[in-house]
């Protein structure tokens, strides 16, 4: 991978990587379950792979409904002996002590988390790790003061949390599913993603290292069949699920009926708009961050753009160029700006969008760099001229594809952004504070960014709309998922 970074045209950068030396991987990785690993009890185990260059990093075990069982038993012995017992500022005391290990081993983390998904170093040293440090020291934060957060009513944890989770953020996801459960008093058996489980074990090593109680957070790797385990374990208080809007719709129907609490963050298909008084260069800037941000594996990806027609040209024109400055390669190499797509299957799904687009006659454009013989690559592609009807505009992704669509007037604009199942996040680009204000209050959507994009903070809520789900996480709200009330 010495030279994958050279094939910049404008910038002939010498590599940079960031060195793994000393980063600890094992070659294989237990379940953790009750403050210790445990081997799983089918004795299965599957490789976890660098998409970069498809080498094998590691063996995961495979969870079955035995050793989800098991898991979910240790959670609910530790809720009901210990974490239901002691006081509210020993809680924080411990997340206090996991936020500040997060901070002490950020590096390691952030190599392994570009090692496993495919990342750039940049954001996950930059982005991933600290705001994953970030989430645990705001809900230490909360521990005592919950009945601040929710005055003059009674507030009570709700048990055992089951927690599923992606392979776009692996560790920030598991922060943002673990610090609330645990601030509001709850114990968690978390399922991280098959692809990218490797920085929740290191997370577990940590939280051993911090002393927490045996059992209050658990930790089973595996695929599809064990967060199923885990949503239909009868035992289990509330689940919660970021991930596809196919298998967020499956786990709604299997829990209708029970008393089992749901928060689901699905997918998008954001629109970023920009308006003819926008500052240009800014905005362009927001466009390539919304959009190539983490290869597109982002569910808030600004993957529509929406460009008023008077400077439609200019924007098309300095888009271009700044996407041919971009460069991708090694993502551990500290310029690459663009890494590795996640998966096989995943580039399989986002080249499948490519070839549908230029079948409907789009016109694409594609950054015309070398990409790396082995691993999993795809350009960043922009389609222009696309219209509402086309396949690319509707449907997620999750790639760094952008679709490209002109409109004259304000309303028009808030119709088309707002014709789409899903509402999780927008962006708007524009001088004026009131358009800002009139956009953002019509935008049929959880976030809208004005002025900047790919923004997260532990303080404010984030979630969606319609097919994008329901809930939110940060925040007081996202505590709010985490509570029973009683006034
Ligand atoms: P997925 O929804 O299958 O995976 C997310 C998590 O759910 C993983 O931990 C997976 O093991 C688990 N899972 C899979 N089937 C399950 C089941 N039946 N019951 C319980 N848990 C289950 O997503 P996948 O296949 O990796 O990606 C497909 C598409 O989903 C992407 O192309 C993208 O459009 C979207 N996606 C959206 C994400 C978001 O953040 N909103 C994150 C990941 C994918
Ligand atoms: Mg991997």
């Amino acid at each position: 991978m010495a030279k994958a970074n050279t094939n910049n045209k404008e910038w002939n950068l010498a590599p940079a990587p960031e060195s793994a030396d000393h980063v600890q991987v094992k070659e294989k990785y237990d379940l953790f379950i009750g403050g210790k690993f445990r081997a799983p009890s089918g004795k299965k185990y599957f490789p976890t792979i660098n998409p970069a260059n498809e080498e094998v990093i590691a063996h995961i075990a495979e969870a079955n409904e035995r050793d989800v069982d098991m898991a979910v038993k240790a959670a609910r012995k530790a809720y009901r002996e210990v974490w239901s017992k002691i006081s509210a500022a020993e809680r924080g005391k411990y997340l206090f002590r996991i936020a500040r290990l997060i901070q002490e081993r950020a590096r390691e983390f952030a190599i392994i988390e570009s090692m496993d998904g495919g990342k750039a170093i940049r954001e996950s040293r930059d982005v991933d790790i600290p705001l994953a440090a970030a989430h645990f020291f705001y809900h230490a934060g909360w521990t005592d003061k919950l009945q601040y957060a929710f005055p003059h009513q009674k507030v009570e944890p709700l048990g055992v949390a089951g927690q599923i989770i992606p392979w776009n953020f692996p560790l920030l996801m598991a922060a943002w599913k673990i610090a609330p459960a645990l601030a509001a008093g709850n114990t968690v058996v978390l399922k991280p993603a098959e692809t990218t489980s490797l920085t929740a074990l290191k997370l577990a090593e940590l939280i051993q290292d911090a002393g927490l109680p045996n059992g209050v957070v658990n930790i089973v790797t595996g695929a599809g069949p064990t967060g199923r385990a885990l949503v239909e374990h009868p035992d289990v208080d509330k689940i919660a699920f970021t991930g596809s809007t196919d298998v967020g719709k499956m786990i709604q129907r299997s829990l209708a009926g029970t008393r089992k609490k749901l928060t689901l963050e699905l997918g998008g298909k954001a629109a970023n708009i920009i308006l003819e008084d926008a500052t240009i260069d800014q905005a362009v800037e927001g466009i390539i961050n919304g959009i190539f941000f983490n290869q597109g594996h982002v569910c808030c990806a600004g993957s529509r753009l929406f460009v008023q027609e008077s400077i439609a040209s200019e924007v098309d024109r300095r888009l271009k160029h700044r996407m041919n400055s971009l460069i991708l390669g090694d993502p551990l190499d500290k310029n690459t700006d663009i890494g590795a797509i996640n998966s096989k299957g995943q580039l399989a799904t986002i080249e499948s969008y490519i070839a549908k687009a230029k079948k409907e006659g789009l016109e694409m454009f594609q950054v015309d760099c070398a990409v790396p013989r082995k691993g999993f690559w795809c350009r960043p592609t922009l389609f222009s001229d696309v219209a509402q009807s086309s396949v690319i505009a509707r449907e997620e992704i999750f790639g760094p594809v952008l679709a490209i669509q002109t409109f004259r007037t304000i309303d028009e604009v808030i119709d088309k952004a707002n014709n789409t199942p899903y509402g999780l996040s927008a962006g708007v680009w524009t001088d004026k504070g009131s358009r800002i204000f009139n956009l953002t209050s019509r935008l049929r959507a959880g976030v809208v960014w004005a002025n900047t994009y790919n923004k997260f903070d532990p303080t404010s809520p984030f979630g969606g709309y319609k097919e994008s789900g329901f809930g939110r996480e940060g925040g007081v709200h996202g505590l709010r998922a985490y509570v029973k009330l009683d006034a």
